[in-house]
């Protein structure tokens, strides 16, 4: 699928833009709802997250309650209805992780990074969440970021973590 999108001078796309490829996305797919996950997954590549606003734009398009689009979007954690940072760190919360401290990690985390645990800081940089066992029990704990899992994490080594990301 070829998708043209004209942008603002800028060269950051515009507003309208962005909409224009969303219904191009929807008529891909033919408005069908047995496509919606699929056209999610490509709308979230577009904004990064699926807003409110433009959830309404979908179920409109596709002649749908918003209520079935906001259900999906909240149903499914690989789709978030907030923004998230250019880097996400879950921290492993599964059995071995918390023997070995995983607790510690977070909080850690949460007071260098300034923000709750499930949110995104101010400058949009980082997103902190927790997760369940993430199939690294021998090298507990673990954090990934953006999906690569890092082992034996300890609250010293966060740092270095951290400017990985710089
Ligand atoms: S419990 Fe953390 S990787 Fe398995």
């Amino acid at each position: 699928m070829e998708l043209h999108t004209p942008t603002c001078q800028c060269g950051e796309e515009t507003e309208e833009a962005r909409r224009a490829r969303v219904a191009e996305i929807i008529d891909e797919f033919h408005a069908q709802p047995d496509n919606l996950i699929q056209i999610l997954h490509l709308v979230q590549g577009i904004y990064g997250y699926l807003p409110l606003d433009v959830q309404q734009f979908i179920a409109e398009r596709m002649d749908l309650p918003l209520s079935e689009i906001y259900g999906v979007s909240t149903f499914y954690s690989f789709f978030s209805t907030e923004p998230r940072g250019e880097y996400t760190i879950r921290v492993c919360m599964g059995t071995a992780c918390y023997v070995r401290g995983s607790t510690k990690i977070l909080k850690r985390l949460s007071e260098m990074l300034d923000v709750a645990v499930g949110s995104t800081t101010k400058d949009r940089k980082f997103t902190l969440e927790v997760m369940r066992c993430m199939g690294a029990c021998g090298l507990a704990p673990a954090v990934s970021v953006n999906g690569e899992v890092i082992p034996q994490v300890n609250p010293d080594k966060l740092n270095r973590i951290l400017e990985m990301c710089s």
